[in-house]
């Protein structure tokens, strides 16, 4: 058997030698604390799962699905974007369903990328933005994300060659996995490379929704101009505590919605449709209110410990992570080893999220709260000497 040269071009799993030594650890007893992903410990709101109940008992809802998604969810969706963010998009042209932004984002790498071209993609970034492109046969050609620019990529400081065989640029703000909220300007700037090089914007919009201390995360298409160039991709993963439900949309530039169609009508066969009724249902609830203030206390709790500890750490306006810079001495990957070491406890290595992200490690706070107090509480015992 021989798998395709396509697959032996994805980069090592950088995870994979710290899941060895989690497995070990828990064999030896301890009770290992993963603050690993992000995947939220909260139920789906109810009123999402009635819908599901009640949609699911229609048998209108068993067959198969059409890929262009229900008008009722369209329509949700474009309600939605009008009240939360002033934008108005045309559910039959602007809208389309997707089965999370992990599928949305990689199947545009195959609609809008050929051998030669390149996506300009964040370091460092949730890893579909830069494994895509190469499933797809084209590279990633990687924009440093630095705190001294609040986490925005320089574009002036992509090379002329880059710019030009560029067709898609992502963003991704509130951002993973540096919580950093959206540069002033930076969606504005993006606009006007867009035009310039006659590159698709991609905003990932996976964590507007869990923001705290107030802050509002703007969508991409609120900027002038962003529709002509650009698409967004919402997610209802992380907000509304549905990652296993596969919700999401593509929304904004319709050439580029009907690019996604063309595409994934030759790849799935679209959402169930009770999924998408339940979506919608989401939608008009709006996410769960409660959310913010969980995430918000249990940021204060792990930025409050790590400083106590000596880590220099922003506390973030968005996303469901502390990003925090490794102590001197140690790399990413050697100070995580440390802390699953002395604390039983699992954080993940800056460095597999891209070079750049190499001297960070990330906290995500999808652990119900006794457990991240406990987690915290050994963080400070071992570490705090
Ligand atoms: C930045 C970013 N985009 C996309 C996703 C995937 O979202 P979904 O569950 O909608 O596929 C994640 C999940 O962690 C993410 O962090």
């Amino acid at each position: 058997m021989r798998a395709s040269e396509r697959l032996d071009r994805l980069p090592a799993y950088l995870f994979a030698e710290l899941e060895k030594k989690i497995r070990a650890k828990k064999a030896e007893g301890v009770d290992v604390i993963s603050l690993g992903i992000g995947d939220p410990d909260q139920p789906t709101p109810s009123v999402v799962i009635d819908a599901l109940a009640e949609a699911a008992r229609d048998p209108g809802t068993h067959q198969y699905p059409s890929n262009r998604g229900r008008p009722e969810l369209r329509e949700a969706f474009a309600r939605f974007y009008d009240r939360r963010f002033g934008v108005a998009l045309d559910a039959d042209t602007e809208i389309m369903p997707a089965l999370g932004a992990k599928e949305c984002i990689f199947n545009l790498n195959l609609a809008f990328l050929d051998p030669g071209t390149c996506a300009l993609a964040a370091d460092p970034g949730y890893p579909v933005y830069t494994g895509g492109p190469l499933l797809a046969g084209a590279e990633a050609v990687l924009m440093p994300l630095l705190p001294e620019r609040g986490f925005g990529p320089d574009l002036d400081a992509i090379a002329a060659e880059d710019r030009e065989r560029a067709r898609i640029l992502y963003l991704n703000y509130p951002n993973n996995p540096t919580g950093a909220v959206v540069p002033e300007g930076l969606f504005e700037r993006a606009v006007a490379f867009a035009q310039e090089h006659d590159v698709l914007i991609v905003h990932d919009a996976s964590y507007t929704e869990t923001t705290f201390d107030g802050y509002v995360a703007p969508s991409f298409l609120e900027t002038p101009g962003a529709k002509d160039v650009g698409v967004e991709v919402f997610s209802l993963s992380k907000g509304w505590n549905m990652t296993g439900w596969r919700a999401a949309a593509l929304v904004g530039n319709a050439e580029a919605v009907d690019a996604y169609w063309k595409l994934k009508s030759n790849i799935d066969s679209g959402m169930f449709e009770a999924v998408q009724l339940a979506t919608a249902a989401a939608l008009d609830a709006g996410p769960p209110e409660e959310m913010t203030a969980i995430y918000q206390r249990r940021r204060d709790a792990v930025v409050d410990t790590l400083r106590e500890i000596g880590v220099d750490v922003a506390a973030p306006r968005g996303t469901i992570y502390v990003w925090a810079p490794v102590p001197d001495g140690h790399t990413s990957a050697s100070y995580c080893e440390l802390v699953l070491e002395e604390s039983g406890v699992v954080v993940s290595p800056g460095g597999a999220f891209g070079q750049s992200g190499e001297g960070y490690f990330r906290i995500s706070l999808t652990v119900a709260d006794e457990r991240l107090a406990e987690a915290v509480e050994r963080l400070r015992s071992s570490l705090g000497g």
